[in-house]
């Protein structure tokens, strides 16, 4: 489903800034994979999403969604096949719109803007539903606008956004971290149901080890713009953080980096 084969994203080439953010990085992803993604600040982790999802075209290196070579495909071509959820719970919706229109334009992702975009008979009770599963109170807040919302309620809102049309491949890139841990670990339970469900090929970083282990069936750690370590299904069934911590130190361990790690 993803192949990712030596891909590499150096920034300010040829400067005294100059950053080598992915070095030579292959992963592929079978349809279904869900793999949590751990490394350090500034290990590549989030420039590997952006490549994949078009923000960053890599100096080198191919990037295959689905079989199709999507390396110089733009991003906005490209989102179709592609969920997205960030960080930051301002980026995945529109704060002035609905959630109802938000769940609309969602439901729309990759189809032509010169088409009606208007409700249908039903859609009211079916948006009702999605966010009732949520169970964050949203049910009877379809007509709020997404602005006056909590993050939690907003993380929540942008993975129903982008999961509503199957993506071939769903981008997560620590989507709890702005979250209290309560919300965090609804927001990661109801993540882990709707991939499990849809059977979505996910990446997801997260800096909590206990959650990269517990979620997914994969388990990669990145380095330097590498991957260091690429942990299959049976592998991880028996990882411990104890494993992994030991990994890290071995590669590049520094007090800090351990923190970092969660
Ligand atoms: N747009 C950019 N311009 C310049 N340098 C960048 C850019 N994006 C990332 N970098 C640099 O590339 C390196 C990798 O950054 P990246 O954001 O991928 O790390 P990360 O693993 O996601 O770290 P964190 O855990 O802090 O989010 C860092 O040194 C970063 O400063
Ligand atoms: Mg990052």
């Amino acid at each position: 489903m993803l192949k990712v084969t030596n891909i590499s994203k150096t920034f300010f080439k040829g400067t005294s800034n100059e950053k080598k953010a992915l070095n030579g990085l292959s992963l592929t992803l079978n349809d279904g994979d869900f793999c949590t993604v751990i490394g350090g600040n500034g290990a590549g982790k989030s420039t590997l999403l952006n490549a994949i999802a078009g923000a960053y075209i890599p100096d080198a290196g191919t990037i295959e969604i689905n079989g199709t070579d999507v390396t110089r495909v733009s991003e906005y071509k490209r989102a179709k096949y592609i969920g997205r959820v960030f960080q930051d719970p301002l980026k995945g919706t529109a704060a002035g719109m609905q959630v109802e229109e938000n769940l609309l334009l969602a439901s729309r992702r990759g189809e032509s803007r010169r088409l009606k975009w208007a409700f249908s008979a039903g859609d009211h009770e079916k948006y009702r539903d999605m966010v009732a599963r949520l169970d964050l109170g949203l049910e009877d807040r379809l007509g709020t606008r997404i602005g006056l919302l909590s993050g939690g309620q907003r993380q929540a809102l942008t993975l129903l956004m982008a999961t509503m049309k199957k993506p071939d491949i769903l981008l997560l890139d620590e989507p709890t971290a702005a979250l209290d841990p309560k919300t965090a670990s609804k927001v990661l339970k109801i993540t882990d149901e709707i991939v499990t469900e849809q059977h979505l090929t996910t990446l997801m970083i997260t800096h909590n080890m206990r959650d990269a282990l517990k979620y997914g069936n994969r388990l990669i750690m990145m380095n330097s713009g590498r991957i260091i370590a690429d942990y299959t299904p049976e592998e991880k069934k028996n990882l411990t953080i104890e494993d992994l911590l030991k990994k890290f130190e071995e590669t590049s361990g520094t007090v800090s980096d351990r923190v970092a790690l969660g």
